[in-house]
């Protein structure tokens, strides 16, 4: 981005902070002193489920605009402590919940509007991601907290707010890990729909990550890549739009810098915010402690 400086990289894995700013033509910082140092407008927090806090929390402390990655952390409390410091020091904030800056998802929220949604069911069937943390629920909080949490942010963005939960799985863990094979929950929406969230992580391949969002006359298919919308009864017709994914992550990331320059976003990008992650966040922890307690969860209470 023209109007963007990198400043640095820093992670506690020397090696990868410097390949990272050899890649992005900056210099790795020893820390985030280092960085904080350097003197920093914004920085993109992208630390592993386990690691968010801290970091948050110190550079909130310094006035810097953090961009934080999804999840925002193992539990509702971190999050809920870095909500409390970036709110405090008031500075801006966006999540990556990049699939809110695609192209298909802003076309559904138009196709949607005015409707009344019924029914959405969501759906996350993939593999075990590469990364080390990942198949360990102390260090990911699972597939719903850490992976299945993008189509529940569409679910409370197309379906509006979830009241209740509930959940049960498949605890038959992955080689090596802990987390849950599968996932089978429900959800109560405040306007009366109801919904599902289906997530497995036993798969060798990608197979499925969406959404379908029914209302009256009316379905939606929502991927990453496309959504197909039929329309208006036995006579309506089907049409599809495509994207490329790629389009919606750097859409994400030039509406948080438009953003800090107080422009307006262009094309689809959009903010955010860290309290907005949080809500969706609280929806992801509750279908885990409902697992855990094997009761319902009422949200918002
Ligand atoms: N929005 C998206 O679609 C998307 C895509 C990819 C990753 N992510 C998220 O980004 C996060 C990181 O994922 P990844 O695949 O890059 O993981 P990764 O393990 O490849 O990289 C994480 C890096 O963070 C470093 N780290 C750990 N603790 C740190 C700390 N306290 N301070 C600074 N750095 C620290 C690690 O050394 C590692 O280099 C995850 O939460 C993941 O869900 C989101």
């Amino acid at each position: 981005m023209p109007d963007v400086t990198l400043v640095g990289v820093t992670d506690p894995d020397r090696d990868r902070a410097a390949d990272l700013a050899a890649t992005v033509g900056t210099t790795p910082a020893d820390d985030v002193d280092d960085l904080l140092a350097r003197g920093v407008d914004a920085a993109w927090v992208c630390v592993p489920p386990f690691a968010h806090g801290e970091v948050e929390e110190r550079l909130a402390a310094a006035g810097v605009a953090l961009f934080v990655e999804k999840p925002l952390g193992l539990d509702v409390a971190t999050a809920e402590r870095v909500q409390a410091a970036v709110h405090a020091a008031g500075v801006p904030t966006s999540v990556g919940h990049h699939w809110r800056s695609s192209t298909v998802v802003a076309r559904a929220h138009e196709v949607l509007a005015g409707r009344t949604v019924r029914l959405v069911t969501a759906t996350w069937l993939d593999k075990v991601p590469p990364v080390a943390w990942w198949a360990h629920r102390g260090s990911s909080g699972g597939q719903v907290v850490e992976q299945a949490v993008h189509v529940l942010d569409l679910a409370r963005l197309l379906g509006g707010e979830v009241t209740a939960v509930h959940a049960v799985v498949d605890a038959a863990a992955p080689a090596g890990g802990d987390v849950d094979a599968a996932t089978a929950g429900t959800l109560r929406f405040a306007g009366g729909a109801v919904g599902t969230l289906a997530a497995t992580c036993r798969l060798a391949w990608k197979h499925r990550a969406g959404l379908e969002v029914y209302a009256d006359d009316l379905a939606l298919s929502i991927t990453e890549e496309q959504l197909t919308v039929r329309d208006g009864g036995g006579e309506g017709g089907t049409w599809t739009v495509e994207v490329d994914p790629a389009e919606a992550r750097t859409a994400a990331d030039r509406a948080f810098v438009d953003h800090l320059h107080g422009r307006e976003p262009s094309g689809a990008g959009t903010v955010v915010d860290h309290a907005e992650g949080l809500r969706t966040h609280r929806l992801a922890c509750a279908l885990a402690d409902s697992v855990a307690s094997g009761q319902p969860v009422v949200l918002g209470g």
